[in-house]
């Protein structure tokens, strides 16, 4: 969850390299952040507990001329040891002559610091960190190589890790190892820089390198040599990434999730186009054509994911079931993995994930493959480890999402599931009539998605303005729009703190019908399709109660409307696309509640962006 970088090169600002890069990876954590560089041959490091801002302050007035082409960062999201100043990162051996940064967990490290005390090691914070670099120093110690030293401890190291390390006496190299925690190792001119995702790389290079779990990279300003933990030379392909350090911006809006709210049409038509054959009714997916060869044997498909990406998920077991025609299963990752899940080798396991590197997720998906399933990934981040193991899958082309809540890599996910449906269905049940009517419809989404963007923009700001100071909200929805209710929960919980619950519409009479009086806001996602009749129960009910209702419907609706507190109106489509547009009034509504209550958006209280840790 934390974010590392490492800079090796001929900047005579190094530093300057390393804030940049952890600015972009803020998201991944926030309490704390540090820095450190060689100066009069000396390890230089500097902490602070807070915003990246709050380091940039300190080291502002740093004198660069005397400073190494050298310096590692970190942004600390709190695992072992509370949020201070000697638990942030980078930490330093006890001799001063190593340090680094680390991403992940050291399980085993209660024993391994009592082994180094009773070596005479002394520790400053309660991290898991500060035993990672002392057991390289003992292994130095010991007559090894740096290289060898790390290898010998990473050996002995049971967990996750990502880990950039320098050590004082080779100033020349860095050394990155992975098992379990992203690292991307950037390939520049007369430069390198190690991160734990491409983010803070993009600006200096496009050429990257992936190291894969029990991989190390001695990393030299023109060189990168990457070996596996037995020390054998591995060779490894450089990739290519298409992000524009433009898209890492904020441009003009405030904030990341606006902006990445109002990039929904142009990440849709991304992740639509070359791919919809509006003739044949069917889609062309190029990274599944394989899934043609197993397509009548295929027993189930089974969506699996955390947070918002489930939530595309319980869409696609909606969508695959009805025009996919195949039985359909969703399950949160982290609960599949440990459960003994019952698939084979006729099933497909789909795993969904905007960064690609969710520690449940892709630990689901390993499982998975022990299994023998047929595995496929509907991912965001290309080139990310879920996007490599998976075997097959569709990238969802959503583009840098950095705010925290996820918004565009959602709708992307349920175009790409929805896209995947007509595929597998075009090839069983579904008609070319059928597919025809959800390939041109979406393709019109985009501009829909725009529309409803512009429309209730404002609507949503004067709800927001109204309910701000709610201590609840309930979220109601039906069938494909069962799943919005949730995400919309999720949305307004992360970023504005008020509790929310998101509940199938006819459920709500079968309990949470007893929370609802005045003071209680229900949102009801209530656009027309085949239980549209229902939810006019379902609202009555929660009018007969006193309860506060704001409707999302659609423009040409006339019921609804009479009987809803507030109504936000949303473009006729054909109902299966209908949670894609749905969802966008309720993003807006969170976005709205949290600003006005002076939160911030992108970074929520406890939250990170890539939860790479279980
Ligand atoms: O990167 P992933 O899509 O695998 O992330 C999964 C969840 O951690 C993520 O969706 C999380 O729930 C977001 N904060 C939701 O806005």
């Amino acid at each position: 969850m934390c974010g590392i970088v490492g800079y090796i090169g001929v900047k005579s600002n190094p530093l300057e390299v390393v804030i940049e890069g952890l600015k972009q990876l803020e998201y991944r954590g926030y309490d704390s952040a540090g820095v450190a560089f060689i100066e009069d041959s000396k390890f230089r490091i500097y902490k602070e507990v807070g915003k990246i801002s709050n380091l940039e302050a300190k080291v502002k007035n740093i004198d660069f001329s005397k400073v190494s082409n050298l310096a590692i960062g970190h942004t600390r999201w709190a695992t072992h040891g509370g949020v201070t100043v000697p638990n942030a990162h980078p930490h330093i051996s006890n001799s001063g002559e190593i340090i680094l940064v680390h991403n992940g967990v050291i399980e085993n490290y209660s024993v391994l610091k009592e082994m180094l005390v009773r070596k005479g090691y002394y520790f400053y914070s309660q991290t898991d960190t500060e035993v990672i670099v002392n057991l390289i120093e003992e292994h130095i110690k010991e007559d090894n190589t740096f290289e060898d030293a790390v290898i010998l401890s990473v050996k002995e190291l049971s967990g996750t890790f990502g880990l950039v390390i320098s050590y004082l006496k080779e100033p020349d190299k860095l050394i990155a190892v992975r098992k379990g925690s992203p690292i991307v190792v950037g390939v520049g001119d007369n430069e390198s820089i190690i991160a734990s995702d491409i983010n803070a790389i993009v600006k200096h290079t496009k050429n990257v390198i992936y190291l894969e779990d029990g991989e190390i990279a001695i990393v030299r300003k023109d060189d990168i040599k990457t070996k596996d933990f037995a020390g054998e030379d591995v060779k490894k392909d450089v990739f290519v990434v298409d992000w524009e350090i433009e898209s890492l911006n904020k441009g003009n809006y405030p904030h990341y999730m606006l902006k990445e709210i109002f990039e929904q049409p142009v990440a849709i038509e991304n992740c639509i186009r070359g791919r919809l054959l509006e003739d044949e009714g069917a889609v062309k997916l190029g990274g599944i054509a394989k899934l043609e060869n197993y397509i009548h044997k295929i027993r189930k498909f089974v969506f699996i994911g955390c947070g918002t990406a489930y939530y595309a998920g319980m869409v696609g077991k909606y969508v695959m079931e009805n025009i996919g025609g195949i039985l359909t299963e969703v399950d949160y990752a982290s609960e599949f993995r440990y459960r003994n899940p019952m698939v084979s080798p006729r099933d497909v396991v789909v795993a969904v994930s905007q960064s690609g590197e969710t520690m449940d997720t892709l630990e689901a998906l390993r499982e998975a493959k022990r299994k023998g399933s047929i595995t496929m990934g509907i991912v965001n981040v290309v080139g990310s480890t879920i996007a490599r193991e998976a075997g097959m899958g569709i990238y969802i082309h959503a583009g840098p999402e950095i705010g925290v809540a996820s918004t565009k890599a959602f709708t992307n996910m349920m175009v790409a599931i929805i896209m995947l449906s007509v595929f597998v269905g075009r090839r069983k049940r579904l008609g070319i009539f059928e597919g025809r009517e959800i390939v041109s419809n979406l393709k019109k989404i985009p501009e829909l998605v725009e529309y409803t963007l512009n429309t209730t923009n404002k609507i949503t700001n004067d709800i927001a303005k109204e309910f701000y100071k709610s201590r609840n909200f309930l979220y109601l929805g039906r069938h494909y729009n069962y799943p919005i209710a949730l995400e919309g929960a999720l949305k307004l919980k992360e970023i504005s703190y008020i509790h929310a619950e998101g509940y199938p519409a006819a459920e709500m009479k079968h309990g949470p019908i007893a929370l609802i009086d005045e003071n209680m806001p229900v949102v009801v996602i209530a656009t027309k399709g085949s239980i549209y009749s229902k939810i006019i129960s379902n609202i009555q009910e929660v009018k007969a109660r006193g309860g506060k209702v704001i409707s999302i419907v659609n423009e040409d609706d006339k019921e609804i409307s009479k009987i809803s507190d507030y109504v936000v109106t949303v473009p006729n489509t054909i109902e299966v696309l209908s949670p894609i547009i749905n969802v966008i009034p309720l993003q807006l509504l969170a976005y709205h509640i949290a600003t006005i209550k002076g939160l911030d958006v992108d970074k929520p209280r406890n939250l990170a962006k890539s939860v790479t840790v279980e």
